[in-house]
């Protein structure tokens, strides 16, 4: 029904591996590490989908990343993601991981690693799909902590293009991790951060000015200030916007309230993105597809936002 949707070469810039956990997937790995879920089947895990707010989806999100164990569970969680882009035709992605959410557990970080990047690398020889990882530090946790995960990546520095910043925006703003962000550039890593998805403008200008972000996650709340849209604009900042999950997290209350292709019309590179499509109702054709379904995107819009996409690209 989508074809015209899934036929466009287009690049996912916003995607938690974490996120693209698939119940089924969740269950078997489960099963193979011998772990009890708290849900009797797959299909009482996924009506347990209903979230008020980013808090209530995280919680379950950290709880399901909990059956993730071994290398090969992180292959497996990967390539599984990999083959959803090689059928909606996502030619480049630059997926994020939580390396906290599971050294936390106990996993080492190089366990998490080299499943990840076995896959990615598979997925560049095999499918034909480049890719360039991010390591997103939890903002929930203190600066200290994102300096140590910052000094296990160093171990490993070829394996990233760029550190990022996700989990719970509020209370949490960009400048608690300003020295971390200095420290990564230093030593020649790009930046990212979540911002404006909960949170307010103050915490995307911080973003830009103190972590010296090369795109914004999300960032919808800047159509709250006229002279963050005039930046963004006049410096073709990409957003990196997740339309299903915004509505799901109830950012926007519906997705015709949706506010991307204003930002898109006003001259904001925005792009489309899925962030947790395992939990938010579908990959990044989905995501496209509901922007045609309930905003009216046009064919040049979808062109449009691809090409974004494209362009905004690490590497
Ligand atoms: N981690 C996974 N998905 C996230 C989101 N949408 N916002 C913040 N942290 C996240
Ligand atoms: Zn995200």
């Amino acid at each position: 029904m989508y074809d015209w949707l899934n036929a466009l070469p287009k690049a996912e810039l916003h995607l938690h591996l974490e996120g693209s956990l698939e119940p089924e997937l969740l269950f078997a790995l489960a099963e193979r590490n011998g772990i009890a879920l708290p849900w009797p089947d797959v299909d009482s895990l996924r009506s347990a989908y209903a979230f008020n707010n980013l808090q209530e989806f995280l919680d379950l999100y950290y709880r399901g990343a909990d059956v993730l164990r071994t290398e090969q569970d992180f292959y497996d969680l990967t390539w599984a993601y990999l083959q959803k882009c090689k059928a909606q035709n996502v030619i480049h992605t630059e997926p994020f991981f939580d390396p906290q959410t599971h050294t936390d557990r106990g996993i080492p970080f190089e366990v998490v690693l080299t499943g990840i990047s076995q896959a990615l690398k598979d997925g560049r020889e095999r499918l034909g799909i480049s890719s360039g990882l991010i390591l997103s530090f939890l903002r929930h946790l203190s600066e200290e902590e994102a300096q140590k995960t910052l000094d296990q990546a160093l171990v490993y520095r070829n394996a990233f293009i760029a550190v990022g910043l996700d989990s719970s925006e509020k209370g949490h703003p960009p400048s608690k991790f300003q020295r971390v962000f200095d420290r990564a550039r230093a030593e020649g890593f790009l930046t990212v951060a979540h911002a404006g998805e909960e949170g307010p403008p103050a915490y995307i200008w911080e973003a830009l000015d103190l972590l010296k972000v090369s795109r914004i996650d999300h960032g919808v709340r800047a159509a709250e200030d006229p002279r963050l849209l005039d930046r963004l604009i006049e410096e073709q900042i990409p957003l990196t916007v997740c339309p299903l999950s915004n509505v799901k997290l109830c950012v926007f209350e519906d997705m015709s309230r949706h506010n991307i292709l204003e930002l898109l019309e006003m001259g904001v590179k925005v792009t489309v993105n899925s962030d947790d499509p395992a939990y938010f109702g579908g990959y990044v054709t989905e995501n496209f597809a509901a922007l045609h379904e309930s905003l009216g995107m046009s064919q040049d819009q979808a062109r449009r936002l691809a090409q974004n996409s494209l362009d905004a690209r690490l590497v």
